[in-house]
């Protein structure tokens, strides 16, 4: 039989996963986000890219219904996958990161939804904060349980924002995809192309990218970005396999990509 994925309403879909889908949608208001934009983007702690990647050894990724191996493994599985269609260098690096900003869980905590037992506030699909939410997002059951769509200031479909604003005038749920997008921002060795960025900050921007929401707030440029990420997330979905590697393995190949387009310096995360 085909695998398929994301598929949320098999028989086999874990509990667990519909209930981060729960917390999440519960959690994640305009206020909170902007308390964790305050309290994580400090650019405070320097690591090595490789460390970076080591520790996502310890961390399997609760939303993912598709993979329970540690999320080294996919970032590996990604990168492989994008390397073999002969795919410009960055590419490969950004299937190598993608996924990087997890680890927020080494200084995160159960409050926030950014440690190991409690994901909410770093995994998922992501959706736009300060706006209606639509019915694109998975389990579009729990997003009366969000307390900004009971606030006529947050709830409609434009909220906060202005017609065409454009993606990069959205705050997201807090999340990977921006923690990694903001610290690779603020790290002056950085020379990945626009394309490269965009792939990182909107990967888990499902009900853009896959559900077509938010028409009323996208700008002139948002069709280049629309085109980039689904490039983008045939390798970040349709990679997911057993099969595991070492990091030591791939490294050789990887670093001096990495060293190109990020420097040979720590980032500070
Ligand atoms: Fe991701
Ligand atoms: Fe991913």
């Amino acid at each position: 039989m085909e695998k398929t994925f994301r598929n949320y309403q098999a028989a086999d879909v874990s509990v667990a996963v519909r209930e981060h889908y729960r917390k999440m949608r519960k959690n994640q208001t305009l206020d909170y986000v902007t308390r964790m934009q305050q309290k994580y983007l400090t650019y405070d702690k320097p690591m090595d890219l490789w460390d970076a990647m080591a520790h996502l050894n310890d961390l399997i990724d609760v939303s993912d219904p598709d993979l329970d191996l540690p999320n080294v493994q996919h970032l590996i599985q990604s990168a492989e996958a994008i390397r073999e269609d002969n795919r410009p260098d960055w590419m490969q690096l950004v299937g190598l990161i993608h996924d990087l900003g997890k680890i927020m869980f080494l200084w995160g905590c159960d409050e926030d939804g950014t440690s190991q037992a409690e994901q909410w506030g770093m995994v998922g699909d992501v959706f736009v904060v300060g706006c209606a939410l639509p019915d694109s997002c998975v389990y579009p059951e729990f997003n009366k349980l969000n307390p900004d769509m009971a606030d006529e200031k947050y709830n409609s479909t434009k909220g906060i924002y202005k017609e065409g604003c454009g993606l990069n005038a959205l705050t997201l749920a807090w999340g990977h995809d921006e923690y990694l997008y903001q610290v690779l921002k603020n790290h002056d060795q950085n020379t990945l192309p626009e394309a490269g960025m965009a792939m990182i900050r909107f990967h888990s921007f499902y009900p853009w990218h896959s559900g077509g929401s938010y028409s009323e707030l996208l700008g002139d440029n948002d069709a280049k970005y629309l085109a980039w990420i689904r490039d983008f997330n045939k390798y970040d979905l349709y990679t997911k396999s057993n099969k595991t590697y070492e990091l030591d393995e791939i490294k050789d190949y990887y670093q001096p990509i990495a060293e190109k387009y990020l420097g040979g310096q720590p980032i500070f995360w």
